[in-house]
């Protein structure tokens, strides 16, 4: 059995932590915050991601997996310890290594045999040297030690599946018999397993998250071009994506990207381009394209209500970045609810899973239990977030109990031909055919 620490038990930590305990090698998840580490060893989960209770539960109970605060304790007889801690955007959008650094210090004082130090987060090309530099100064002895870039894929509301059945698992480092022995302990997954130098690795990550955020840009901007020309870029985006070379995948349109990594890290490659002199045009254009949907979807509704939004209720159906997830961070329905009170809105909230994550950061959102009575009373409501329970809500009844049956689809979730039989006024994004075919002579 291999023995594996697993420095913090975010996202990322704990879901290596747990995934790896559940292919049978025993984990110490260890996490500065005494807080989150006795909440885990009374079963509570820091966060909210779909099956990690069960899969923690499981793996504490075989004993497999453990917890701690005491990096002592967390390195005893460790082969291997991944870093998986926060790298938040500092104030210019490049990464905040802070945690990492701490992490490092950390873990160089207190290893006490040969160690394999991999890195999990997401870092600037160029950490994995860093980190070696600060783990080699900080040591008490002169231990043998390797450093590996190791970048995690996985999404939010999926990531444990993600964990079990990655497309890939890279491997960066400069010395192959460490970044072999990593390899050895994913193998269990059975992906294809890309081996290369430290930088490589680490701008893999970046690479890969700014070009399906390049997908999502491209395809609002298109969008936007199908509502200009009569088109529905939902049909658009079927059709384009049975081309192998272009794939159905990442071509939703809708309200942009936010959450925790393709803001970050577009911003953080574009600031790592610029600081040696390089132009990112694509990556500007890429987050401009972004920036701008939300203020877009703010003037859909006011359109909607005539041009102005003053005094009227809308109501927010879907508040996460993305559905199956509590993560507010960076989520398009903050600013928008924001840019509706103060055009003098009131607005109403409801979200399946994030209201208690939404709440603090909305104030002035009054949040509901339950969509319908959200709904009562409504001028208008908007869809921020693609629930599968908004899919499956009873439209006649949210448009009786409506001041007047006014739809804003910011995920292009319902069928504007459907919508307009339901007399709706319903709109969503890049749907310039709308459901009616007209002959223009
Ligand atoms: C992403 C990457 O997918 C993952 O590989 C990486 O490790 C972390 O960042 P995540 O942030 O969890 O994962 O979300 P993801 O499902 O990729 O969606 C990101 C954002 O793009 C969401 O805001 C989502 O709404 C938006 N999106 C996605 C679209 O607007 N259209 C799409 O077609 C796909």
């Amino acid at each position: 059995m291999r023995q594996i620490c697993v420095v913090g038990v975010g996202y990322v930590g704990l879901i290596t932590a747990a995934g790896f305990a559940d292919l049978g090698n025993r984990v110490i998840a260890l996490d500065i915050s005494e807080k989150k580490i006795e909440g885990l060893k009374k079963g509570d989960m820091p966060i909210y991601e779909p099956g990690l209770e069960e899969l923690v539960e499981r793996n504490v109970k075989s004993g497999r997996l453990t917890f701690t605060t005491s990096y002592t304790e967390g390195l005893k007889g460790t082969e291997y310890v991944f870093i998986a801690v926060g790298t938040p955007s500092g104030v210019d959008g490049e990464a905040d290594l802070q945690y990492v650094e701490a992490a490092a210090r950390s873990v160089a004082e207190n290893m006490s045999d040969e160690l394999v130090i991999i890195n999990k987060s997401t870092v600037p090309v160029g950490t994995g040297d860093w980190v070696a530099g600060i783990v080699k100064r900080h040591q008490k002895a002169a231990i043998p030690f390797s450093v590996v870039s190791c970048p995690e894929f996985l999404r939010e509301g999926s990531a444990i599946f993600d964990f079990q059945n990655p497309h890939r698992t890279v491997l960066g480092s400069l010395d192959r018999e460490a970044a072999d022995k990593v390899a050895q302990l994913h193998l269990p997954l059975r992906a294809p397993i890309v081996i290369t130098d430290l930088r490589t690795a680490e701008m893999i990550k970046y690479a890969s998250n700014a070009f399906l955020a390049t997908k999502i840009s491209f395809i609002n901007e298109i969008a936007n071009i199908c509502e200009a020309l009569g088109a529905d870029v939902t049909e658009v985006a079927t059709g384009m994506g049975y081309d192998e070379r272009i794939g159905h995948h990442f071509l939703s349109a809708g309200l942009g990207y936010g959450g925790s990594c393709f803001p970050k890290d577009v911003l953080a490659l574009a600031h790592m381009a610029e600081e040696k002199g390089k132009h990112p045009q694509l990556l500007h254009a890429v987050m401009d394209i972004n920036a701008d949907r939300r203020p877009m979807a703010v003037e859909r509704v006011k359109e909607m209500l005539g041009g102005d939004v003053k005094g009227k209720t809308i109501g927010m159906l879907g508040l996460a970045f993305k559905p199956n997830t509590d993560d507010m961070r960076d989520a398009p329905s903050i600013d928008i609810a924001k840019a509706l009170i103060a055009a003098g809105a009131h607005v109403r909230g409801y979200d399946p899973v994030s209201m208690g994550v939404a709440a603090p950061l909305m104030p002035d959102v009054k949040m509901y239990d339950d969509p319908y009575s959200m709904a009562e009373g409504c001028d208008a409501l908007m869809i921020n977030t693609e629930w599968n329970e908004f899919k499956q809500l009873n439209r006649r009844q949210l448009q009786e109990s409506m001041n007047q049956p006014v739809i804003f689809d910011g995920r292009n979730i319902y069928d504007p031909a459907e919508m307009k039989d339901l007399n709706f006024i319903y709109r969503g994004l890049g749907r310039g055919y709308n459901g009616a075919h007209t002959a223009e002579a």
